[in-house]
């Protein structure tokens, strides 16, 4: 049954931005845009993050892509886009339309593609009626990079240095971070530093599945990122340990998120919002069901202001 919303005050600030309600679509499991308004208003969602733009057209990973695991799935699509001005063309408009609030998320190989990938975006939308669409910037920092080894979010210099090159965008950058480094903390600490805004806590968690049949990987590209129920604990995890060393930096916490609670957990350990990703393959309505059950499960404890819940288990937790 949908909440009565009159009854729980929803909306939440990510750093300086105020979103109307903390559940949020995530990228790569919402479409480009607006596909989701087919399931429910997006504009009664904090915001919908774009699937990654990268500067240019890229094809991605060979098939199998994606595959079914307990709990969740693990997945190899390797960023396939279409480019940041074919989404400004095709998909903004349908956003404006909609009334979602857009998160764009954008990617690249190098530093120098990165900065190619804001440069369009920036000057795209200077020329575009619908850049008010626009109310931040998500920076996928769990990227491969061409020029050294291994991900930019595991490399605390390369992270700062992406952000800074990206705050040309002049909107609240959101770095989002991947759970795969020991590394997470002070990675963190120099985006916030490079002037992020806020953290995403996680991307997916690396991982391999092989055939049975063949005893080889599932996946065209090997490895995987798993997502799904089966990485919250991670997640939760990963949230807690950044709010608790970083407190004044504003956190979306992101995995595994499949109900209400999920939600709460990962704002009681420390984040302002929640993207919801998998949850929305199994179920294309996930992000409305989850904000519903999240405002009754706070409602239910006479917790009238939701932006209350977070960093709580930092502090002695709610009572029952
Ligand atoms: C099929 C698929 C595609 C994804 N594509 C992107 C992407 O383009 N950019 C990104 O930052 N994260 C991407 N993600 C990661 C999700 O946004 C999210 O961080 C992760 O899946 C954990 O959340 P979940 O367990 O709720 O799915 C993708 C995830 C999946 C399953």
């Amino acid at each position: 049954m949908a909440a009565d919303r009159s009854l729980v005050a929803t909306s939440v600030k990510v750093g300086s931005l105020e979103l109307a309600h903390p559940i949020i679509a995530a990228s790569g499991t919402a479409g480009h845009g607006a596909e989701l308004s087919a399931y429910g208003d997006l504009s009664t969602l904090g915001a919908v993050v774009v699937k990654s733009l990268s500067a240019e057209a890229w094809a991605g990973n060979p098939a199998p892509r994606v595959h079914p695991i307990a709990q969740g799935m693990i997945n190899a699509v390797g960023l396939q886009g279409s480019g940041v001005a074919h989404w400004l063309a095709n998909d903004l408009p349908a956003m404006a339309t909609a009334q979602v609030k857009a998160v764009v998320s954008i990617w690249g190989q190098s530093v120098e593609e990165y900065r190619r990938a804001a440069e369009l975006l920036s000057k795209g939308l200077e020329s575009s009626p619908y850049r008010d669409t626009v109310i931040a910037v998500e920076v996928n920092l769990s990227c491969p990079n061409l020029s050294g080894h291994g991900i930019f979010a595991h490399d605390i210099e390369l992270s700062a240095s992406v952000i800074a090159t990206c705050m040309i965008l002049q909107r609240p950058l959101w770095a989002k971070l991947s759970p795969n480094t020991d590394r997470l903390i002070d990675v963190a600490r120099a985006v916030q530093n490079a002037g992020a805004s806020a953290v995403t806590l996680i991307n997916t968690v690396v991982g391999l599945v092989l055939d049975p049949h063949t005893g080889r990987p599932v996946l065209g590209n090997g490895v995987g990122g798993l997502s799904g129920r089966a990485i919250h604990p991670v997640a939760v995890r990963a949230v807690f340990d950044v709010h608790a060393a970083v407190p004044d930096l504003a956190i979306v916490g992101v995995g595994g998120v499949a109900s209400g609670w999920d939600a709460a957990e990962l704002m009681l350990a420390g984040a302002s919002a929640v993207q919801v990703g998998t949850a929305t393959f199994a179920d294309p309505r996930a992000c409305f069901k989850i904000a519903n059950e999240l405002e009754n499960w706070v409602r239910e404890r006479k917790i009238g202001v939701l932006a209350d819940l977070t960093g709580r288990a930092h502090s002695g937790g709610i009572h029952p």
